[in-house]
């Protein structure tokens, strides 16, 4: 993505009520920002908030936290809430590093993170900085309830093969992989695209997704499904 440095950015992050200004004070006490208890699903690397708002829209009954680092990027999701005359209760952003996340959520405080179009990082040397890497695997699993999901698109085949190794090699199960999202039927009647998504698919390459998660859930296992 490329970035600009836009001056109004901190003022307007700075004053929007949906942004949360000092998360680690709200480590352990995500159900007070939302006023229940219902469950928290993060986007980790969320962009410009498009799949956020869509999913925090059609599902009143879950909380959505979104994660972005830079200020600029996360302005156009704000902006974007703005324009609305009611924006959605149940979203609140976060501008930081994801490399943070384990101050700023209790342990299975989340059960559910999504990585969409995460940067690939291509130079070995930057492996880690890989949301999908083997040492973000280790701080989702820190955060999440035991059986939560990790969910990960990208038109990235490279980067899908790789997150799937990483993902073996750290244990985790896979619950669904896909390297052609949009001509599964089934799973493009949920599917929520991204702003990357969008841009990506509409040039004609696949999405990959895969779903993974550490632990067995004791109850209402999701079917292993290998669109392979
Ligand atoms: C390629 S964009 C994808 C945006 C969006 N998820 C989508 O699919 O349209 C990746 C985003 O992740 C953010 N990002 C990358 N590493 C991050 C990190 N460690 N912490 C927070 N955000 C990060 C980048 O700033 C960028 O906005």
């Amino acid at each position: 993505m490329r970035l600009r440095n836009i001056p109004r950015a901190s003022e307007v992050i700075e004053n929007s009520s949906y942004v949360i200004h000092d998360p680690a004070k709200m480590q352990g006490h995500w159900r007070s920002v939302f006023e229940n208890g219902r469950p928290l699903h993060l986007e980790v690397g969320m962009g410009k908030g498009q799949f956020l708002l869509r999913m925090s829209e059609q599902n009143p009954d879950i909380n959505y936290v979104g994660i972005e680092r830079y200020t600029s990027v996360l302005l156009r999701a704000v902006e974007k809430i703005q324009a609305r005359e009611r924006g959605p209760e149940n979203l609140r952003f976060l501008c930081t590093d994801a490399r943070e996340l384990q101050d700023i959520f209790a342990p299975g405080e989340v059960s559910r993170i999504y990585l969409n179009f995460s940067d690939p990082w291509p130079k070995d040397r930057h492996k880690d900085r890989r949301l999908v890497s083997g040492r973000f695997l280790e701080r989702y699993e820190r955060i999440l309830t035991p059986g939560g999901l990790v969910e990960f698109k990208t038109d990235n085949q490279g980067l899908f093969e790789c997150a799937l190794e990483e993902a073996r090699n750290a244990g985790w199960e896979t619950v669904l992989c896909t390297r052609d999202l949009h001509a599964d039927e089934d799973l493009m009647r949920t599917n929520v695209m991204t702003e990357y998504e969008e841009k990506f698919s509409g040039k004609g390459n696949p999405i990959c997704k895969m779903m993974i998660r550490k632990e067995k859930r004791a109850q209402a296992e999701p079917t292993v499904i290998d669109r392979a």
